[in-house]
């Protein structure tokens, strides 16, 4: 099977909401984005602190860059047999958080994102995308799936951590790497397929 098609299977279950309950009692629905969530992914960019963006993409994006039409038409109608993209959205229907698995040119491994809304951190929000971004990785067959996390980070060095990844400051790329080598941990779960729904 060529590695471009690994995220395309199944791609038609990802836009099948699933509904997580957080701690509090509180609930999103996760799914993939798609085209209509454009204007809603504006408002999502909109309520983000400084520092949350310069965390994310490690400096100061502009919000009207982040809001570029072409920029969020690519996101939310993007190829599926190369990126994955989760959205969580709250009851109301307003996103908050957006995850991101995006394979690598010619190869087995994808890169991973993360992004909750200020509102909406340290929920558990941030720890249910990253494991389901994992999971997809694992089930498409994918060999690594890895994220750069800026040195000053902490709360993504401890979520990673936290999830089982292994997380290691790298000089070349002045980040922490945290990364989940498919190969090296044991077979899924029966079970967890079941009760995620993915
Ligand atoms: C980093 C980020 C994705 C975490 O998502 P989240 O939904 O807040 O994380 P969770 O609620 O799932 O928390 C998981 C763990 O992360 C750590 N954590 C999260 N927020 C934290 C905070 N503010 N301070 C300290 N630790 C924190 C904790 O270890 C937590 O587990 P615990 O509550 O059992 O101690 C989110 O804070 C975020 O979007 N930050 C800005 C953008 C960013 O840094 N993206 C990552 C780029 S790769």
């Amino acid at each position: 099977m060529p590695s471009d098609q690994r995220l395309a299977e199944n791609s038609g279950d990802d836009r099948v909401p699933v509904l997580w309950m957080l701690g509090e009692g509180s609930f999103i629905n996760v799914r993939a984005v798609q085209p209509q969530d454009e204007a809603e992914m504006i408002r999502f960019h909109e309520s983000l602190s400084e520092r949350t963006v310069y965390f994310r993409y490690f400096h100061l994006l502009q919000l009207r860059r982040r809001t570029e039409h072409e920029r969020l038409s690519r996101i939310c109608a993007s190829d599926p047999a190369r990126d994955m993209v989760l959205i969580a959205k709250d009851d109301e229907g307003s996103i908050v958080a957006v995850a991101r698995l995006s394979l690598e040119e010619n190869s087995d491994e994808a890169e991973f994102a993360v992004l909750v809304a200020d509102a909406w951190q340290h929920h558990g929000i941030g720890t249910i995308l990253l494991r389901t971004l994992l999971w997809r990785a694992r089930e498409q067959g994918l060999n690594r799936v890895f994220g750069l996390v800026h040195p000053e980070n902490v709360p993504m060095q401890r979520m990673c951590r936290h999830v089982g990844l292994d997380v290691s400051y790298s000089i070349e790329q002045e980040a922490y790497v945290a990364e989940c080598v498919f190969a090296n941990s044991p077979p899924p779960r029966t079970e967890c397929h079941l009760r995620s729904g993915w």
